[in-house]
């Protein structure tokens, strides 16, 4: 009787042959046989893929472009955004802002920020040119089922309220962090799941060493509050290099110091279980 071994060098090219196969149907599906791509893969086509599209986006204030790229196994829609100038005088959440910044590079930087601290609620980001112009192009979240300002006005409940609290709570910690002074309900995402995504960050990243709106941090997630200790300044510049200054660096470490302090303050008076959840990963 032939051995198990012997018949499956016999099959093997055939298996072989049929999950290649399989690979270029998924592949072109936009699909990865492993599953969905990660942040490096997202990182790799939207650096490299052919823009074969775009068009303006009629919501948002900067004319910024949903585009489609294909790199001919994949095509997937991304985010456009080319601003970059300073404001000299600019009115946002009842503050004037001297010399303000609004540039596309701060969504990339926000993304690697991200990263950094484990929280995985902003999509991945990359710069590099379009038509000659430089750009931060996104990756477009294609499962949105609306936007927070649209959930607020229609009344609509998520399932599980205490949860999507808990996603709203890491969002203003890291608003807070980014100092974003336009942190409008149009730029979180809610996806399928109930899942919370962040976009735009063009005006964020002040220099200032304070929190824009401490009271309004009451719950931190377990893995955010590690990443927010973790973080270095080593890898913060090493990430954020060219996207922000040193002064915009020291500022985030800064408002860091004061997020974790405002934190351990509320665990000592409260208690960890009331400060502290545990979403789960994603
Ligand atoms: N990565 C993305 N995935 C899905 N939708 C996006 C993405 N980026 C932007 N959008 C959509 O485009 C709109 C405008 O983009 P945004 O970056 O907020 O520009 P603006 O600065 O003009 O507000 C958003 O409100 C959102 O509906
Ligand atoms: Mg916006």
């Amino acid at each position: 009787m032939r051995s198990l071994a012997a018949r499956f060098r016999r099959l093997r090219p055939r298996v072989v042959g049929l999950l290649g196969c399989l690979t270029a149907v998924l592949a072109a599906a936009g699909l990865a046989a492993s599953g969905p791509l990660s942040d490096a893969e997202k990182e790799e086509f939207l650096l490299r893929a052919r823009v074969v599209s775009r068009q303006i986006i009629p919501i948002g204030v900067t004319a910024s472009e949903r585009a489609t790229l294909t790199d001919g196994r994949l095509t997937h829609a991304a985010h456009i955004q080319t601003i970059d100038q300073t404001h000299r005088r600019l009115r946002a959440r009842k503050a004037v802002y001297i010399n303000l910044r609004d540039s596309y590079e701060f969504n990339i930087a926000a993304y690697r920020l991200d990263r950094l601290l484990d929280l995985r609620m902003v999509p991945v980001s990359v710069e590099r040119s379009v038509a000659g112009e430089r750009a931060a192009v996104t990756w477009w979240v294609d499962d949105v089922l609306m936007m927070e300002a649209e959930r607020r006005s229609r009344g609509v409940k998520p399932p599980d309220l205490a949860h999507w609290n808990d996603q709203m709570q890491q969002a203003r910690v890291f608003t807070q962090l980014v100092f974003n002074t336009d942190p409008n309900l149009g730029n979180f995402l809610v996806a399928t799941g109930w899942r919370l995504w962040m976009i735009d960050f063009t005006r964020s990243f002040r220099a200032y060493k304070r929190l824009p709106e401490p009271e309004l941090i009451e719950r931190i997630d377990r893995r955010v509050y590690r990443g927010l200790r973790r973080l270095s300044r080593k890898a913060l510049r090493r990430e954020t290099e060219g996207y922000l200054t040193g002064p915009e660096v020291n500022a985030v470490l800064a408002r860091r110091e004061q997020l974790l302090h405002l934190i351990d303050a509320r665990i000592a008076a409260q208690g960890e279980p009331a400060v502290i959840c545990d979403l789960p990963g994603h």
